[in-house]
């Protein structure tokens, strides 16, 4: 079952170029547009749409994070993207021309079911993003989109986690494509790049030899911090998630702008720092931004772990190890650089000989409030 590999979750890692290629296969037409059958609800109402809210809680929200950057640049609506228990239990602003979008994995996550409930409640159309066909969450939404990463054992979510976020992608393309913004001359082109991830995906868990040997050496680490700007962010919160629930190491993700407002604090001769990079080729200055941060953590004496554009140089002075991944666009580079991170807290926490499949305190599917 588990195909040789030492865990379903290192099974499941390996399985995801194929989980996002067949999240996308189906839907792109011979003529390079996007054909969402599922989608039931209307053209006209998807139109009207004047915001979207995503709820979802734990690895699905952060999946809802780089939506809203992907989204908000593509359809130019507004994307809040909030955990759905903090969602269901204040006063949210929805109305009609609210387009809520559940984001799940098993579909049965109690907290998203009341949050989907109570959004319906308020009259907002309610769109699933779904790993499990028939699961409570779709059934009790308008339509649903579903991921296809086939069933995922482990309780820590990987493989779903990429399908989510292609599916996100679909959704945004969707829209723009639909809404006829100015942007929809340009969904054809990343629907490209799009497909051009799951090769990229297995070029990176090819060339993790070393990320795996940095794990294995660092079984004794107290805790770790992970850095992200952009679509960076959540990619650094979920590192940070899964190095917390696989390895039970203190962990923080943030947002590296805010180093100075108050975690730089934290840095201590030989912390590990993991940096998620964005790509030189990028828009503004996002990428020197990053590489500042890079050298502000390295100057208090931290150990820099970067993850990095393949032909990066300007992070090599300031990082003491670097990961490289392939090139693809800002926006879909969550799909590359999640990767490395994921698998640094699997190697991590089987050198620490805990189960990764099943770590303490956890269950798979959350059914409770
Ligand atoms: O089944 P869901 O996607 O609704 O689950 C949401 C979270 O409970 C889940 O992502 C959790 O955070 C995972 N253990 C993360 O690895």
């Amino acid at each position: 079952e588990k195909g040789g590999y030492p865990s379903f979750m290192a099974k499941e890692i390996h399985d995801q170029p194929q989980a996002i290629a067949d999240t996308l296969l189906g839907r792109v037409d011979a003529g390079g547009r996007l054909q969402l059958d599922e989608m039931k609800i209307g053209e006209a109402e998807l139109r009207s749409i004047d915001k979207i809210v995503v709820v979802a809680c734990g690895t699905a929200a952060y999946a809802g994070q780089v939506a809203k950057y992907a989204i908000e640049h593509w359809c130019r609506v507004p994307v809040e993207v909030e955990l759905a228990h903090e969602f269901r239990y204040r006063d949210p602003v929805v109305s009609e021309r609210t387009l809520v979008v559940a984001i799940s994995q098993s579909g049965e996550t109690m907290d998203t079911i009341m949050a989907v409930r109570h959004a319906r409640e308020q009259g907002a159309k309610v769109l699933a993003i779904c790993n499990t066909n028939g699961s409570t969450i779709p059934r009790e939404s308008d339509a649903v989109l579903y991921t296809h990463a086939g069933p995922e054992i482990a309780v820590a979510s990987t493989k779903a986690f990429l399908a989510q976020i292609t599916a996100c992608y679909l959704l945004g393309l969707f829209l723009a494509q639909l809404r006829g913004n100015k942007f929809a001359d340009e969904v054809a082109e990343v629907l490209a790049q799009l497909h051009e991830i799951p090769g990229q995906v297995r070029q990176v868990l090819d060339g993790l030899e070393q990320v795996r040997e940095i794990a294995r050496y660092m079984a004794d680490t107290r805790s770790v911090l992970f850095l992200g700007r952009h679509v960076g962010y959540p990619v650094a919160m979920e590192g940070a998630l899964k190095l917390k629930e696989l390895a039970y190491i203190h962990a923080e993700g943030f947002a590296a702008g805010e180093l100075k407002h108050g975690p730089i604090a934290l840095v201590e001769p030989g912390q590990p720092v993991f940096v998620v990079v964005p790509s030189p080729r990028g828009r503004d200055s996002l990428h020197s931004k990053v590489v500042s941060n890079i050298q502000e953590v390295r100057a208090r004496g931290a150990r820099t772990l970067v993850i990095a554009e393949q032909g990066d140089t300007a992070v090599e002075p300031f990082a003491d190890v670097v990961i490289r991944i392939p090139r693809t666009s800002t926006l879909l580079s969550p799909l590359l650089a999640v990767v490395p991170l994921q698998v640094f807290a699997c190697e991590l926490a089987t050198a620490k000989g805990l189960d990764v499949d099943q770590p303490r305190n956890l269950a798979k599917s959350v059914t409770v409030e």
